[in-house]
């Protein structure tokens, strides 16, 4: 089966794309690269936005994967124009293509964010999605124009995963444990914004097997999965993080607890991914922090940009803004244009 994942460079894609060729699969990513690239050598690489691929592109794969986009809400927020863009046109044109080259599944990645603030109860999928914030809103119309295309000759499956953390080969230091790990071990101390809110948390690996069960479904599968691993106030995840790292690394960490106000309060039921897809999650806190133990020599250079997703959109935008004033300014020496930016 060839496979097409869009936005596959990421943090998910990176921990996903071995374990799709491990499993036989023939695998294409198409990325603007804006964190490297972390992916083994046999992946067919295509360097493009979305937005440059046609029908055409898409002719001979059976699946889609969509990993693309501004993945949260800081960047959102920062950019939302290119926020709404990214996130809801993005995927919906990717599947409309897809569709019309004949493509039989399109897996999207959506957010347990699209819940914005609940009350302590357990949402399953038939329960209201009403985020106001640009990330969830933009997550949901993603979601709601993948899925207006779904019919019996093309399945869309939509995870709607919780946080995702633990270690990937393209590391990310912007998720809630990974912030919290490398606040301990840099300054010895773990910062809790709100410890009552309650959030998914999802093991990076989890997540992988999550696509996998959704890409190997039987053919008629469509629809909305919750995917997590468990969930877990911010606070009960401060003390599990602080436990296991005084346990496996034999530092004794401080816990910093502030009474933050958030918009995001939401724990999710995954009954139905595990009836429909039989997504069995294997992770908790102690074995995401246990990743991230083992793995620690690869991402030390703490304060690198690529490991906060806002550090580098602004930075991207930064060059895309300098090329836009030399073209500007080559427009009118008349002088011919040069390459465009990363973004
Ligand atoms: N990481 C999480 O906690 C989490 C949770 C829920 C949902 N998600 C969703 O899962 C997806 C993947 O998350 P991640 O953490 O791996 O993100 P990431 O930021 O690590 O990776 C996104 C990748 O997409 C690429 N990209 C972005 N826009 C593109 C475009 N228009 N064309 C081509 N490539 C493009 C980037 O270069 C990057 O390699 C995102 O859609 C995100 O919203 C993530």
């Amino acid at each position: 089966m060839r496979i097409l994942v869009a936005g596959g460079a990421g943090y998910i894609g990176s921990t996903l794309i071995p374990k799709l060729l491990e499993r036989g699969y023939s695998v294409d990513v198409v990325d603007l690269f804006w964190f490297g690239n972390h992916l083994p050598s046999d992946v067919k690489i295509v360097h493009k936005d979305i937005f440059e691929l046609t029908t055409e592109d898409l002719a001979g794969y059976q699946q889609v994967v969509f990993l693309a986009g501004l993945s949260n809400d800081p960047m959102a927020e920062f950019a939302p124009s290119k926020n709404f863009i990214f996130n809801a046109a993005a995927p919906a044109y990717l599947a409309y293509i897809a569709k019309k080259a004949k493509v039989k599944r399109y897996v999207y990645a959506c957010s347990c964010s699209v819940y914005g603030y609940t009350v302590n109860e357990l949402y399953d999928e038939t329960r209201p999605a009403v985020s106001s914030y640009p990330y969830g809103i933009s997550k949901l119309q993603g979601e709601q124009a993948v899925l207006s295309l779904m019919d019996q000759d093309f399945s869309v499956i939509s995870l709607r995963k919780g946080t995702v953390c633990g270690y990937s080969p393209r590391m990310r230091l912007d998720l809630i444990i990974n912030t919290m790990f490398m606040s301990a071990i840099k300054d010895g101390v773990i910062t809790v914004n709100n410890p009552s809110i309650w959030r998914p948390i999802l093991s990076v690996q989890d997540a992988a097997s999550a696509y996998i069960r959704a890409i190997e479904a039987h053919e008629k599968v469509s629809g909305i999965y919750n995917v997590a691993s468990g969930n877990y106030t911010v606070g009960e995840v401060g003390d599990m993080v602080k436990q296991a790292i005084a346990k496996e690394l034999g530092t004794k960490v401080r816990l910093n607890i502030q009474h933050i106000q958030d918009y995001r309060n939401y724990k999710v039921s995954i009954a139905k991914a595990e009836n429909v897809l039989s997504f069995h999650p294997q992770d908790d806190v102690r074995r995401i922090v246990l990743s991230l133990v083992e793995n620690k020599a690869r991402f030390e250079d703490w304060d690198n940009p690529l490991y906060y997703n806002i550090s580098t959109l602004k930075e991207l935008e930064a060059e895309a803004a300098q090329n836009g004033r030399r073209a500007r300014a080559a427009i009118a020496d008349g002088t011919p244009l040069g390459t465009e930016g990363r973004l």
